[in-house]
């Protein structure tokens, strides 16, 4: 079978790098791609936001399977055009995406079949979303969370502590006019991401991951696309784990189905495990980056043929998925300034020293220059390791992480800190 793969970050080098090692792959192609792609994947010339050049590159080049790793082309309808051609796609339709692409939408989904998530209120004026304050916490002097509708790449989210900071972040949302927005209750509690493929009606857990989201060390400063993950992630027990699935993502498929538009892909669940049980934060159509490195290090199957099973109805029949009883970190080498504006063109050197201990280096924002690799991004590497716990493999990244020279880089030294 002749796979497309749709993307060009750490998870996509991730997803290609184990799809490789399928054994009913013929050839993967890979678009846009980046070099650590390509080391798997032949990166055709091909605009992924063209769908119809998609289409007729699918066509041409016998695609028995396209694979879809970002959101956006996801909550474009990208899938929704290559299923019109008969082609299984692993991802969601444009309609199903909106659990990802509207956080109004989902909200209202958890509201109408009852999903515990925070209590929330739909806004679209600096009014309205001002007259919402009164109803978060006298006692907690109005702590809750602004955020805005749309895809916002990690940003859109304010978490406020106070109402004078909640009234901050409405007055920097409403800057330029009108936008619907969520206000909605903060929660507390650990967070941890379930993973979960779904075919439409049958669903698998595909493991957990705990990321860092911050860009500084002791998770301070801006929030960015995420700075390291592990997995899996220890805080959500098997006990947590089956009520998440039961209690949330069960009743989100099924009511996706209900409706005509049923989810087709991987769910990313962002739960925070509060003192009444797991509630939602937030969903993704997709893997999560840098969440997926850490998922294909652990799995342990032919990752093709369980994709094409969920793109194809199948994935009742299809072998449950396993992964190695290790833990997987990885560690983010980003550009200096990230996620403010990275410094670009820096040379990377050492990967082949760094995965010569036993790591492997997952490559998003780089470039060839020449022969040089160097930065085109803000997160440029996932440095990956495992080990037979969290300890063991902090300890197996970082010393990859050391091994590899780039001076205009920067990564955090305690990723998995809040689990050792
Ligand atoms: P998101 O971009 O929706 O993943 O939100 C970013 C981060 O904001 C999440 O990882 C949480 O740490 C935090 N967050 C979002 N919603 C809530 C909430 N209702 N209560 C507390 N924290 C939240
Ligand atoms: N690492 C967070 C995300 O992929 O959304």
């Amino acid at each position: 079978m002749n796979i497309l793969l749709v993307g060009s970050g750490g998870r996509e080098h991730a997803l290609a790098w184990r799809l490789a090692r399928s054994p009913t792959l013929d050839t993967l192609f890979a678009a846009p791609g980046n070099p650590g792609i390509a080391q798997h994947a032949t990166i055709p010339d091909l605009d992924v936001d063209d769908h119809r050049a998609v289409v007729d590159f699918v066509r041409r080049q016998h695609i028995g399977l396209v694979v879809i790793g970002p959101e956006a082309p996801l909550v474009k309808g990208l899938a929704d055009n290559i299923r019109a051609i008969g082609v299984p796609v692993f991802g969601p339709g444009r309609e199903a995406a909106r659990l990802e692409g509207s956080k109004g939408f989902t909200k209202d989904l958890c509201a109408r079949v009852g999903i515990p998530t925070a209590r929330y209120f739909r806004v679209t004026s600096r009014d309205g979303a001002l007259a919402c304050l009164d109803d978060f916490g006298a006692d907690d002097h109005g702590a809750c969370v602004i955020k805005a509708d749309g895809l916002a790449a990690g940003k859109g989210v304010v978490v406020a502590a106070t109402r004078a900071e909640a009234e901050a972040a409405i007055a920097d949302l409403y800057r330029g006019g009108p936008v619907e927005a969520v206000i909605e209750e903060r929660m507390e509690g650990p967070e941890a991401s379930l993973f979960v493929l779904s075919d439409g009606t049958s669903i698998a857990a595909f493991g957990s991951a705990q990321d860092h989201k911050r860009v500084g060390e002791g998770d301070t400063g801006p929030n960015t696309g995420g700075m390291g993950a592990f997995s899996p992630a220890h805080e959500l027990t098997p006990d947590l784990e089956k009520r998440a699935l039961d209690e949330i993502v069960r009743p989100t498929i099924d009511a996706l189905a209900a409706s005509g538009t049923p989810y087709v892909g991987v769910l990313y669940a962002g739960l925070m495990l509060t003192a009444d049980g797991p509630k939602l934060i937030e969903y993704n159509v997709r893997f999560g980056d840098p969440e997926c490195q850490v998922l294909m290090a652990r799995y342990d199957g032919d990752l093709a043929a369980l994709l094409l099973a969920v793109a194809e109805g199948r994935l009742a029949d299809a072998p449950a998925p396993a992964f190695r009883d290790e833990v997987a970190l990885t560690v983010v080498m980003a550009a200096t300034g990230y996620p403010g504006a990275p410094a670009m063109g820096g040379a990377i050197r050492g990967i082949d020293a760094a995965e010569a201990t036993g790591a492997t280096v997952f490559q998003a924002g780089t470039r060839l220059d020449g022969e040089t690799l160097v930065a085109a991004g803000g997160r440029v590497l996932a440095v990956t390791a495992c080990g037979t716990d969290i300890a063991a493999a902090q300890a197996a990244a970082y010393r990859a992480v050391d091994a590899i020279d780039f001076p205009t880089g920067f990564c955090r030294r305690d990723i998995g800190r809040r689990a050792t």
